[in-house]
């Protein structure tokens, strides 16, 4: 690998400068993208390894981040397992028929990654050709919970209702559909890691819309349990769970190597919890990149002096880079984090 930056930070070994990738770095922001999206739609895009794999690539080309994550979407598991969707222009992806009941849940078909999700492992060893060892290539799925819960809720949700109708009303059905989806999901990260990815990232978007209590109940027990299942050799795992900065310990405690923090956890906070335990990624608010130039910069200084001195930070921003944002911006973050934290690992002969 001729930049491993990122793999040692995820193991917290000494690295000379704080390594960065961006969460959603293959996407609409970037001009380049949405010109391989006007000729096939998003769908197509995921079950095509030449296309998937084209966009993965451009990040890396064009605003040489350190870390490329493999073109594909968490719901290609849903999809395998039966429940077809749409992404609709602006609106985000819809099951036209969600699960609601029993029947639906038996429907569930059991999934071979190596058949029903072949042309996402295809992306990867293509990927991996066209990378040449550059950077290395992160795989990802979402977590059983958030899994479930576009496949209940069906789109996208301001209150949730129908997960939480289902949870509450019957839990015993949510925790069969949970295992299930765990097992898929263990299947699918190992197939990926085995296909050639070093590092994988678990999404758990919706983990913050949970009480504590459930959090532990239907999430991370999830997270727990795809974690122990994955085969892997030292291919490390990042969990990002978004709005959970009360259960950092016990997500430290998952079996991951890397813990994501989105923008309103303060590194060095949780390093002080939590940073002899594993590595932290993140977590520049993504709105920060509408910002001028020198902003960009000083919120970059800010994040890494606050996570300070020693091993252990992946600088990523704090949830997916938005759509509408400049790709200049990108390109500046990328390169300011590469600068200053030199300075912050002590590289450079000047001090804050
Ligand atoms: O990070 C990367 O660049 C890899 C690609 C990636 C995509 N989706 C491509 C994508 C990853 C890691 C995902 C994960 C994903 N997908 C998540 C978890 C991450 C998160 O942001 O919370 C979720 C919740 C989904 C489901 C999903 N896919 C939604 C809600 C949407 C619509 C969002 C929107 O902004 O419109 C998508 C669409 C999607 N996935 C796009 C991309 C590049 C944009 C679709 C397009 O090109 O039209």
């Amino acid at each position: 690998m001729v930049n491993d930056l990122f793999l040692r930070a995820c193991k917290r070994l000494p690295v000379d400068r704080t390594p960065v990738w961006i969460m959603r770095q293959a996407g609409r922001y970037l001009p380049e993208y949405r010109a391989v999206r006007e000729k096939a739609d998003f769908i197509t895009m995921c079950h095509t390894p030449e296309l998937a794999a084209m966009v993965t690539t451009q990040p890396v080309e064009i605003i040489d981040v350190d870390a490329a994550i493999i073109f594909s979407d968490i719901l290609v598991i849903p999809e395998a397992m039966g429940m077809k969707f749409e992404m609709l222009e602006n609106r985000g992806p819809v099951f036209h028929r969600p699960l609601r009941n029993g029947n639906d849940a038996d429907a569930l078909r059991i999934i071979d990654p190596e058949k029903d999700l072949k042309f996402v492992l295809d992306a990867v060893s293509l990927t991996k050709k066209t990378l040449r060892g550059r950077v290395p290539l992160i795989g990802f799925s979402g977590s059983p919970w958030t899994l479930l819960t576009y496949m209940v809720e069906g789109k996208g949700s301001k209150n949730f209702s129908h997960i939480k109708k289902f949870i509450y009303n019957n839990p015993s059905l949510a925790h069969k559909v949970l295992g299930k989806l765990a097992d898929a999901t263990a299947d699918y990260l190992s197939a990926k890691i085995e296909a050639g990815v070093d590092a994988v990232q678990i999404f758990d978007t919706w983990g913050g819309i949970l009480t504590q209590n459930d959090f532990e109940e239907f999430s991370l027990y999830y997270i727990t349990k795809v974690i122990s299942q994955i085969k892997r050799t030292d291919e490390p795992v990042i969990v990002f769970s978004k709005g959970v900065h009360y259960k950092l310990e016990a997500l430290a405690n998952s079996g991951a190597d890397v813990i994501g923090l989105d923008w309103t956890m303060e590194l060095g906070e949780v390093k002080k919890i939590i940073g002899n335990q594993v590595a932290l990624q993140g977590n520049m608010d993504p709105t920060m990149l509408y910002a001028g130039k020198n902003k960009i910069r000083e919120e970059v200084k800010r994040i890494l002096v606050s996570f300070g001195e020693g091993n252990g930070h992946i600088f990523n921003l704090g949830h997916g880079i938005l759509p509408d944002v400049d790709p200049e911006n990108a390109k500046a973050l990328v390169q300011f984090v590469k600068e200053e934290s030199k300075i912050v690992h002590g590289k450079v002969d000047k001090k804050y």
